[in-house]
């Protein structure tokens, strides 16, 4: 089987169009957006005079309309008219609450829309945003809330094609490219590991740097020697075995030698399945969850391809961190002492926590041989930062302010939002070993902090770069189809890392 080729396989399309009433009634349906205005009353709002000018072409009064449904105002309701009038192909009105009218009200809302047009072959012209910005955020979201992935052998769904309102061609297409990416990376997570494995992966980033300009080193096998976290973990698989995938984007058109431009390089996870190893998974259905271990990895792959279509001054390194944790005669035991990249060596408590492993690899070898001025790292590390969090903020790590406060705005600003979590001193005991120079995982029953004592764990290996650390357990995955998210990977991190690198330029 071949999900390969390309990224066009994102199945909605999303597209500007002008602001007038032509461009909307050739399309088979509008979104139009209200809003609360005081005590109990709603205004609709929308760019230019839209509003009036449907409003007459269909002789109908919105307010009207709308009071008929006796509307709560809730961002993300939505209440469908039927239509029909000379000249135009719409059939249907969707009316769409933004609550607040902020800009995360317009992704919730168009994220509601989308849904109501999910696997139909619908033209939807969406005219709910009216400034610049909301605009991008509001397009990308009607592609996040259309996602559908199925592997059914059947084909039951068809796709719509979003029209946006605005006249800034540019802001479309850079959601666009943002979009693609959000649903690359869903779509690697979506995959299940009998498909999905370290090579698998491997091939879907050389077919992906082909078509996009990307540079993609991969070590398998012996090359992978020095790598004593990853042969541990991916050992337990024989057969494709672990892989180091390292894909690397500089801009085209350079005004400054390659050398002076900001290093970034982010390190993902990409466990490809996670039973747990010896140590197995339990409750074993919390295992089903676990074609997701891989997200981190998707989110920095998927982050270059959108990267590179959009050229900022900045050189960007990923390396994808690709393993299986699977239980079998090579599997690596508790009490294991592996070496990890750089020398560092590690004492295996629980080798159900094979996260930390990988990446210590990645960050050490991205110290020792990247010279990065930024360093970090995104991985489903953790269920103690779901436990904390929740699903809908990743837990964030840094020792560096400033970085920290970036990356606060570009979460906001994105979309993905992030929280901050306190690097305990304290709590840096729990990674003494007897026998090692690291034990590699806290005994629950001392220290709880399970998320925490994973960053200290993993901040050794950053060496004294600029570092920072994203749990994302929570946050890669959804459990339920809901917002803007499917049940399953999300593609969290894309609209974060991209935005943030895009803001260092
Ligand atoms: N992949 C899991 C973390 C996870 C849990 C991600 C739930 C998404 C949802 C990770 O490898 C793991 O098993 N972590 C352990 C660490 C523990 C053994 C120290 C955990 O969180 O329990
Ligand atoms: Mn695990
Ligand atoms: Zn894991």
């Amino acid at each position: 089987m071949s999900r390969g080729d390309s990224l066009e396989r994102m199945s909605s399309t999303l597209a500007s169009a002008p602001v007038t009433l032509g461009a909307a009634t050739s399309a088979d349906a509008i979104a139009l957006a209200y809003a609360s205005d005081g005590e109990s009353g709603f205004v609709f709002k929308g760019p230019g005079t839209i509003i009036e000018d449907i409003q007459s072409h269909f002789g109908i009064d919105l307010l009207d309309e709308l009071s008929f449904f006796s509307p709560s105002g809730k961002t993300g309701e939505v209440f469908e008219i039927p239509v029909s009038a000379i000249d135009s192909t719409t059939e249907r009105i969707y009316l769409t609450a933004i609550g607040d009218a902020t800009t995360p009200s317009l992704r919730l809302a168009g994220a509601a829309i989308a849904r109501k047009v999910r696997g139909k072959k619908t033209t939807l012209y969406s005219a709910c945003a009216v400034n610049k910005y909301d605009i991008g955020a509001h397009a990308i979201s009607l592609t996040m809330g259309a996602y559908l992935w199925s592997l059914k052998s059947e084909k039951l769904s068809e796709s719509p094609n979003f029209l946006v309102a605005s006249d800034d061609k540019e802001i479309v297409s850079t959601a666009l490219i943002f979009a693609k990416a959000i649903a690359l990376a869903r779509d690697l997570v979506h995959t299940p590991s009998n498909i999905k494995t370290p090579a698998w992966l491997a091939t879907q980033a050389q077919d992906l740097a082909k078509s996009n300009g990307l540079k993609v080193k991969v070590l398998s096998g012996r090359d992978l020697k020095e790598f004593g976290g990853l042969r541990a973990v991916g050992g337990s698989s024989p057969k494709p075995g672990p892989r180091f995938i390292e894909v690397s984007y500089a801009p085209k058109n350079r005004k400054k030698a390659v050398g002076v431009l900001p290093h970034v390089v982010l390190v993902g996870k990409g466990i490809t399945f996670d039973t747990g190893g010896v140590s197995l998974k339990r409750p074993y259905d919390s295992m089903i969850a676990m074609k997701s271990d891989m997200a981190g990895a998707a989110a920095i792959l998927a982050t270059l391809t959108a990267i590179e279509k959009l050229q900022p001054n900045v050189r960007v390194t990923a390396l994808m961190m690709c393993a299986e944790n699977a239980i079998s005669a090579t599997a690596q035991r508790p009490s294991d002492v592996i070496k990890h990249y750089g020398g560092t060596t590690v004492e295996v408590i629980n080798t159900d926590a094979e996260g930390r492993l990988v990446l210590a690899d990645g960050l050490a070898y991205a110290d020792i041989n990247l010279d990065p001025d930024y360093l970090i790292d995104i991985a489903t590390l953790t269920g103690s930062a779901t436990l904390g969090l929740g699903r809908q903020f990743a837990a964030m790590y840094t020792r560096d302010d400033t970085l920290a406060a970036q990356f606060e705005i570009a979460g906001t600003h994105s979309g993905d939002r992030v929280w901050r979590m306190p690097l305990i001193n304290d709590y840096k005991d729990s990674l003494r070993s007897d026998v090692a120079d690291f034990n590699h995982a806290a005994e629950k029953a001392n220290y709880s902090a399970g998320s925490v004592t994973a960053a200290l764990f993993l901040e050794h290996f950053a060496g004294n770069r600029r570092w920072l650390h994203l749990d994302i357990a929570g946050t890669g995955r959804s459990e339920v189809d809901a917002g803007e998210n499917p049940k399953g990977g999300t593609g969290y991190g894309v609209r974060l890392l991209t935005s943030w690198i895009l803001s260092l330029k």
